[in-house]
């Protein structure tokens, strides 16, 4: 796109049921706060809007789990989530929610428009509806086997395991959430958006955005449309959502599909942002550029239906078929919408080894973070840019961290502007010099700075973030090489006005540092304004003087300070510890070693197993666990040795009755032949217990 007149950066709206992790920041939040704040340093018109989904299966299982209502859960989340994007420096002009009456009105408005531009059809079918709960279960009401990568916790309306789209009948095994029954089929009609109809335009535009978009986006999008669209139903049984439009005739009693109103919830910021700028009265932040102070209400229409706006969806790659195929069918169908112009989704951010797991407990939430290490949000930032899984997966660990903020942070940039300003104080009283003649080699120097900065911008541009950092941090080392090659504290007591060049010239690396830190280390950006200073401005192309002659600088103040072993053990301790009963209580479901792989019932038919009950037991000399038994198994009498001696004592096993497979081959332990073996129960603290058949010996179990 060249030249777009405007820009409406969207990240996406994290469900309003549980706290954020690092994984949401490394997915979209952090690339898209980068972006919009690269794009506000060039003095660009461009808004940035994100907000709290609050509808969906999502929020209703966590106030199921939490006992407490949907209401009370979306309320305590919010406002804990928009405060940990704020802390972080997440810089978005409005943090919104889809319960808010404006966000209805446009979700309701849209369904409208669809209805009469003929984009759904109305399709009855039969759906899993849970006696028990006397509901439809649809999208994360029900769970089972993904059909298409065999992955076991799939969701009715995706996998987030392969990232297919699913509807809760592709399902194997499906289970209801609410009461874990297998779920009955029953008749129900709804409204479904007639992606197949789509499938060829939204294919042509998608073309468009070979070798533009991202690999690993494009690809998954190609995957999906030569799979064939299906029709996708827009409306849901249930009790909480957006109810659809009351003169839609049929519907009573339906709501909006949590991933129909969503999306619209960008739009519905947009217009909350712009009648707030036109009331003065912000819910938010003051929009970030000076430029939207002055637009009216009606000027979100500008940002979503205006041919020169550049639209752009920052999201994690479990996202892209909603942002790339059934959103932009949405939007088309209206004929009235622009289509996103990129969708740089990011790939999973792994954490120690792992995935994250909210269930495990296996991540690092924000809003510890922001207790424990507070202050150092800049120290994370910088992490997970460096770490960004901006085409692959990637992974975090504390001790990646440590020797990213130690090796990196302290000693290059940290050590540079301390270095440069500690010096200008002691030479001149905290005045930067005048240069006098600059020698080549300084030219040289300050040369890099435009050079640097344009492929920074570049980098940007194609959403390359981590490329970007390690631009940025080439060019605090070469500052850091001129001091050292220049040796300013010898100088100063041969050669004064050496020193005044080279204190300068090092003053304006400081400087061109700090207005490119901006979008990448907010924090660190302000620091440093206030510790050279001087305002943080816009970026000039061309520029070099950054910091003049005469700026008085401000108090020197270390930028960063080192993480300490102690931290990090800390922090990896912490990881996968049970925290509050709702946590726990997943834990104890998810801990389950997963099931084996499927056997056909002739492989079982060939188990013989029998009761059987102990006549005698005598542990096995020199061994800790073994137990030699005699069993009756009322056709013969067996010895067995059975590994058990650790948890029961020889003279209480008399009697027990215990269930023991007859036809396993006999096996020598110890000297002894053991033949047969002896069904245990193990919980999940190694505990064993008899797998206990209160039958006759030599019953049969089957
Ligand atoms: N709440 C969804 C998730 O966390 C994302 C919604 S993005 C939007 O996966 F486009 F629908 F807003
Ligand atoms: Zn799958």
């Amino acid at each position: 796109m060249n030249q777009p007149k405007r820009y409406t950066v969207t990240a996406a709206l994290p469900y309003a049921n549980g706290p954020l992790h690092i994984g949401h920041l490394a997915g979209a939040y952090i690339s898209a706060d980068i972006y919009v704040r690269y794009l506000r340093l060039l003095g660009k018109d461009v808004i940035f809007v994100s907000g709290t989904d609050e509808h969906g299966a999502a929020i209703t299982i966590r106030a199921k789990k939490e006992g407490i209502s949907p209401r009370e859960i979306i309320d305590k989340y919010h406002e804990q989530i928009k405060k940990s994007f704020q802390q972080f420096g997440i810089s978005f002009d409005i943090f919104h929610r889809t319960s808010e009456p404006i966000h209805y009105e446009t979700s309701q408005e849209f369904f409208r428009i669809l209805n009469e531009k003929g984009a759904f059809e109305i399709i009855e079918s039969e759906q899993y509806y849970d006696e028990e709960a006397q509901q439809f279960l649809a999208d994360r009401y029900i769970t089972g086997t993904c059909p298409n990568c065999h992955h076991e916790g799939a969701y009715g309306d995706q996998c987030e395991h392969c990232g297919a789209t699913l509807s809760p009948t592709d399902l194997i095994h499906p289970k209801s959430m609410i009461s874990g029954q297998t779920p009955v089929l029953k008749k129900t009609k709804h409204w479904y958006l007639k992606l197949d109809e789509y499938q060829n335009e939204i294919k042509q535009w998608l073309e468009t955005k070979k070798g533009v978009w991202k690999n690993h986006v494009y690809g998954q999008c190609m995957g999906w449309i030569d799979t064939g669209l299906q029709p996708r139903a827009m409306t849901r049984d249930l009790d909480w959502g957006i109810p659809v439009p009351p003169e839609i005739e049929g519907a009573e009693d339906k709501v909006l599909y949590v991933w129909l109103d969503a999306p619209i919830g960008y739009i519905s910021a947009t217009r909350q942002l712009f009648k707030e700028i036109e009331e003065k009265k912000y819910s938010f932040a003051q929009p970030q550029s000076p430029l939207l102070l002055e637009k009216k209400a009606d000027a979100w229409e500008d940002y979503w239906k205006s041919d020169d706006t550049c639209l752009i969806h920052f999201i994690g790659k479990d996202n892209i078929v909603f942002h790339c195929i059934t959103f932009p069918a949405i939007l088309k169908a209206t004929g009235q919408y622009i289509l996103p112009y990129n969708v740089p989704a990011n790939e999973f951010m792994n954490l120690q080894g792992g995935k994250i797991s909210t269930s495990r407990n296996w991540a690092v939430w924000l809003h510890e973070y922001l207790e424990e290490l507070s202050g150092k949000e800049d120290e994370l930032r910088y992490t997970l840019i460096a770490n960004m899984p901006e085409n692959k997966d990637s992974e975090f660990t504390w001790e990646d961290f440590q020797a990213r903020v130690n090796n990196e942070l302290v000693a290059n940039l940290g050590n540079f502007v301390n270095r440069v300003v500690v010096l200008v104080h002691k030479y001149y009283e905290g005045i930067i010099p005048h240069p006098g003649q600059l020698t080549t080699e300084d030219q040289a120097v300050l040369a890099e700075i435009p050079l640097t900065a344009k492929k920074i911008s570049e980098a940007f541009e194609h959403f390359k973030f981590k490329d970007a950092l390690a631009l940025f941090n080439e060019l605090s080392s070469v500052g850091n090489k001129y001091l050292a090659d220049n040796e300013p504290w010898k100088k100063i007591k041969t050669d004064v006005a050496a020193t005044k060049r080279i204190m300068y010239v090092s003053a304006q690396i400081c400087g061109a540092l700090n207005i490119l830190v901006q979008p990448l280390l907010p924090h660190t950006a302000q620091k440093m304004s206030k510790i050279l200073g001087v305002q943080q401005g816009l970026w000039i192309e061309n520029e070099t003087e950054f910091i003049s002659t005469g700026t008085v600088l401000g108090k020197p103040e270390l930028l960063f300070e080192k993480i300490s072993d102690e931290i990090v053990e800390k922090q990896i301790a912490k990881l996968g510890k049970k925290e509050d009963i709702v946590l726990q209580e997943e834990v104890e479901k998810s801990d389950c070693p997963p099931v084996k792989e499927t056997i056909t019932f002739d492989d079982f038919a060939k188990l013989d197993i029998r009761t059987g009950v102990i006549l005698s037991a005598e542990r096995v000399p020199k061994t800790d666990k073994l137990m030699k038994l005699e069993v009756d198994l009322g056709f013969e009498k067996r010895t067995i040795v059975s590994g058990i001696a650790q948890h029961f004592e020889a003279e209480n096993l008399k009697g027990q009755k215990v269930s023991v497979i007859v036809n396993l081959q006999a096996r020598k332990m110890k000297g002894i032949d053991s033949s047969g073996m002896i069904l245990m129960s193990e919980d999940k603290d190694g505990q064993l217990k008899f797998v206990n058949a209160d039958t006759i010996p030599g019953d049969i179990i089957r």
